[in-house]
């Protein structure tokens, strides 16, 4: 989940990878590093400045002891083995010099690779598993870098994205296992990066390195071949983003622009896929409605909350069974699948791991699969059976808000889609279903407005070290996310539980120390609600609710009300979530804290 840039022409290096470095921050930031060639010269030796902290320290470094050169490498890191230093910063280089390395994901074998490497007289300056990469190039170069690379893979097992230079040849050499590395091709200079976002500003010709790719990359061309060394061809892509929806638009913070995005990005998840009167939901998959009897949705933090909501929706709409679970745990314990399973991933990046691996689980078993994602031509959009595309845009905001609400949508149109085809869900429901999501881009900026007023809550509770969240039916997941996003970005402790679970232990808790947060908007369950609410009062806490504005009860019952605009039950969680975003960002930047870079998390996970 690291960030890397090579880059190769007529330009200087290490500006064209500081500015990239800068577009893949989220990525990773604990610390950076850039590694320059002098592109050749008899005798010459590797240029490197690296430094622990923010990319802001390498850059003020940078500008004392500047690097000169039109071949080079860089990296943010986000530290799995050895802690966040100088020396354990990446790039890695041999002794003398002649050899830099760059690696996200991990070695597996490094332990063992290094204890035979340290027996062979090899020394050791860092405690990372990439080192050992340096070592193992390096006791296999006999004049030949690209066949020292390919040599040193063929005794390492893992999930990487390599990049390696060396200082007697022209060349950049990049290698993938899994984890994503994405080639640009240039005028008379080319680059290689771990995410598009770097390479936007130069090109938007790209190829996206599948696993067991090499690339050999000159200022001229790019060479790809798998690990033997046999030629081998992949399509060039052409990026249509746009490098200004990369940016944060005139907000303080790339989360409150992603906020504010999201009534546009509803438009966009369902543009298009409305037909039939008004009845109907088209989505462009292979998959046969008929020939799923259960299914499984998988995924990770934020992305696993939206399948909860998705259990509910599929289970209502389409009366299948559903069962969801964290991806880090599903693959672990033997699931039992079959070919009449259908297994539904879920990935804004489509490259964390533990995702990933789980689809290949579910592969593995015969399932069918399906992807809900939003980034195109990631490592989960090429191995799955099926894509719903979120189109949601580039997400850089550690914390996810926008790519959430479009998975969310994406579920609503999914379960309305496979009711229809499963004749479970009657033409009035779907109109009715359809009409409500129509009217969720104007809800949403809605919901929006309440953002000074839950600014005030958040003042008010800032300083607090407990929330509790509630939250029942299809809004307990509502619930889940609100207090994940509060844990996130303000690194206050909250809780989430199902409201009627309350009374069952989370009740002990209760005092005027401890604000709860309550979703209370209309439901089936909605007097069920207001009765937990009393219990809470009765017991001196503090409730904020979530309610409609025609609402008149709530306020005799709670400290707070945020009003969210009413919709369809089967809906709400497309608006709830909206005051549940603003309360965790309005506290986050009263505390002062990183919203965008949150410690310790980064946006894409991409190991274990
Ligand atoms: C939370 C958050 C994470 C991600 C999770 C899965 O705000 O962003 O919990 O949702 O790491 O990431 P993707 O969706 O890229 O698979």
């Amino acid at each position: 989940m690291c960030g890397i840039v090579g880059y190769v022409g007529h330009r200087q290096a290490a500006d064209v990878i500081v500015d990239g470095l800068t577009r893949l921050e989220y990525r990773g930031y604990d610390s950076a590093g850039v590694v320059i060639s002098p592109r050749g010269e008899a005798a010459s030796k590797l240029d490197v400045v690296k430094r622990a902290g923010k990319l802001s320290v390498l850059k003020d470094a940078l500008v004392t002891s500047p690097l000169q050169g039109t071949l080079g490498l860089g990296h943010t890191r986000w530290a799995t083995h050895g802690k966040p230093n100088d020396v354990n910063a990446h790039p890695h280089l041999s002794e003398d010099y002649k050899l830099g390395i760059i690696h996200n994901g991990i070695i597996e074998n490094y332990l063992e690779l290094k204890q035979e490497l340290l027996a062979k007289g090899h020394v050791f300056l860092s405690e990372t598993d990439t080192e050992v990469m340096v070592h193992l190039i390096e006791e296999h170069y006999r004049g030949d870098i690209v066949e020292a690379v390919r040599n040193a893979l063929k005794q390492v097992t893992g999930a990487y994205a390599l990049v390696v230079s060396h200082a007697d040849h022209d060349v950049i050499v990049a290698a993938r296992a899994t984890s994503p590395m994405v080639l640009g091709l240039g005028d008379n200079e080319n680059f290689v990066a771990s995410d598009v976002p770097a390479l936007l500003p130069y090109t938007r010709e790209v190829i996206f390195l599948h696993d067991g790719d090499m690339a050999l990359i000159t200022q001229e061309k790019i060479t790809l071949t798998d690990f033997d060394g046999n030629a081998i061809e992949r399509e060039v892509s052409t990026i249509d983003w746009d490098a200004e929806a990369a940016e944060k638009a005139g907000f303080p913070h790339y989360m409150l622009k992603e906020i504010y995005e999201q009534p546009t990005v509803l438009q966009n998840t369902f543009g298009g896929r409305f037909v039939g009167n008004g009845t109907d939901v088209q989505l462009d998959l292979k998959l046969d409605p008929m020939r799923v009897n259960r299914v499984v949705i998988t995924a990770c933090g934020t992305a696993y909350y939206s399948g909860m909501v998705g259990e509910y929706l599929i289970e209502r709409m389409a009366r299948l069974p559903v069962e969801v679970e964290v991806a880090s745990e599903f693959r672990y314990r033997q699931p039992v699948l079959d070919a009449n399973t259908l297994c539904i991933v879920v990935s804004q990046s489509g490259e964390t791991i533990d995702t990933l691996e789980a689809l290949r689980e579910a592969k593995r078993q015969g399932a069918k699969t399906l992807a809900i994602l939003n980034v195109k031509g990631s490592s989960i959009s090429r191995e799955v059976d099926d894509s719903l595309y979120i189109h949601a845009g580039p997400e850089i905001g550690v914390a996810s808000t926008k790519a959430y609400m479009a998975m969310v949508a994406a579920f609503e149109l999914l379960a309305v889609w496979l009711g229809r085809a499963r004749g479970t869900l009657p033409d009035s429901e779907a109109a009715e279903i359809i009409k409500a999501l129509r009217a969720t881009p104007h809800m949403v900026e809605d919901a929006i407005k309440e953002r000074h007023h839950i600014a005030e809550i958040a003042e008010a509770f800032k300083g607090f070290s407990d929330y509790l969240f509630l939250g029942r039916g299809i809004n307990f997941p509502t619930a889940l996310e609100g207090a994940l996003k509060l844990k996130e970005i303000s690194y206050i402790h909250a809780e989430a539980y199902a409201t009627g679970e309350m009374k069952h232990g989370p009740i002990a808790l209760i005092d005027d120390q401890m604000p709860v947060v309550c979703v209370a908007t209309a439901s089936e369950l909605y007097e069920k609600t207001v009765s937990n609410i009393q219990e809470v009062k009765a017991r001196d806490g503090i409730v904020i609710a979530l309610a409609n504005p025609e609402d008149e009860q709530i306020k005799a019952h709670a400290d707070y009300v945020i009003k969210v605009p009413q919709t369809h039950e089967l809906v709400s969680p497309v608006i709830n979530v909206v005051a549940m975003q603003l309360l965790a960002y309005e506290t986050a930047h009263r505390l002062g804290l990183d919203v965008d870079q949150p410690r310790n998390l980064a946006k894409s996970v991409t190991v274990e």
